[in-house]
């Protein structure tokens, strides 16, 4: 019988460390706070920090293996690197950083949709229990916790607005254009920027189109991959935040003394219960049975043929869109510069080499 306590309600999980100074940004309020120490802890991890490390600590126990990882260096750093970014910036050439923190808040904010990613009743879908672990929480507290964190909450700033301030506060108010249809196209929701979403119906044809194993039920399928598809960016972000915070934190470059990195890495650091949680539920899963209509499959194969397939993706054909992308926009905001042939040379010298670039 163990000790650990690795059954918890939705209100827990949810739940904020009491007595936080708030996270004020301009004059708005963001979520988190400082304790009484001055660190900054993360909004909704009174408990849920807790609990991950619990369910992690039961499930070497009862399997007696390791969790899911994936070295950073799966993916290459980005582009435009820092050299890359630092170099446009003292060049007075601005809008490519722009753009890619107005991009990564825009992303941040599509986070609140996986409140509709749960499937009911999990248990159903494995031979072994699923009480007390991660699985069981997906849809008490946890895919809820990350919604907020990325998206806000009431009146609180999540992910979304806390990258837009520190840009904000970095380029002191730029005008920006909205990202979220080009966003939408990019992330492979609609079939150009600016095209409506498409029908159930549709929706439902696609699904189809992307499953893999059809002896699982398509939803609970359709749920692991974005689970596996979100677990990658959020370990391939760290790559970013390592930019924004070297890049925001050259007081040469940009306004605020400091104050945009320091955004960033308060942002960073609520990213690691989202890691935590969803490489545990994973592994969670590899490690028992899927009950399949046509006789049942084991969850390394299943977990395994999904995760390779979320890496593939992640650092092939989408990898080389967005060097594409990124050199685009560098492109374009030199469209009128006297000397756009000569920054362009040093801009492509500073990066890696890649098809894209070349
Ligand atoms: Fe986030
Ligand atoms: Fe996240």
């Amino acid at each position: 019988m163990s000790l650990l306590q690795t059954s918890w309600t939705e209100t827990e999980l949810l739940a904020d460390e009491p007595n936080l100074e708030p996270l004020i940004v301009g004059d708005h309020r963001c979520h988190g706070g400082f304790d009484e120490s001055g660190q900054y802890r993360s909004p909704r991890t009174r408990f849920r920090n807790p609990a991950i490390a619990a369910w992690q600590a039961q499930h070497s126990a009862d399997f007696n293996t390791s969790l899911l990882d994936v070295p950073l260096d799966t993916w290459p750093p980005t582009s435009p690197n820092v050299a890359q970014s630092k170099f446009l910036l003292s060049e007075g050439v601005r809008a490519p950083v722009i753009v890619q923190l107005t991009r990564i808040g825009t992303v941040e904010g599509f986070g609140a949709a996986m409140r509709m990613w749960n499937v009911p009743d999990r248990q159903r879908f494995f031979v072994e229990s699923i009480a007390g672990t991660t699985i069981e929480h997906l849809d008490r507290g946890l895919f809820e916790a990350q919604a907020r964190d990325e998206a806000g909450w009431e009146d609180e700033y999540g992910h979304r607005d806390m990258w837009w301030a520190a840009r904000d506060v970095a380029f002191e108010n730029p005008v920006v254009e909205d990202m979220t249809e080009l966003m939408l196209f990019r992330l492979g929701v609609t079939t150009a920027p600016g095209a409506p979403v498409p029908d159930a119906a549709a929706i439902r044809t696609q699904q189809h189109q992307v499953q893999v194993f059809a002896g699982i039920d398509l939803d609970a399928e359709l749920m692991i991959q974005r689970m596996i598809g979100l677990l990658l960016i959020e370990i391939s972000a760290a790559h970013l935040f390592a930019w924004a915070e070297e890049l925001l934190s050259d007081s040469n470059l940009v306004a605020g003394n400091g104050e945009a990195a320091r955004i960033v890495s308060y942002i960073r650091q609520d990213e690691a219960p989202h890691v935590e949680y969803l490489r545990t539920a994973l592994t969670e899963m590899r490690d028992r049975t899927f009950v399949g209509e046509h006789g049942n499959i084991p969850g390394a194969e299943v977990i395994g043929t999904l995760w390779e397939r979320g890496i593939a993706e992640s650092t092939g054909t989408r990898r080389d869109e967005s060097l594409a992308l990124a050199l685009r926009e560098v492109e374009a905001g030199l469209i009128d510069h006297p000397r756009r042939v000569e920054i362009l040379e040093n801009y492509k010298a500073l990066g890696v080499a890649s098809p894209s670039m070349s």
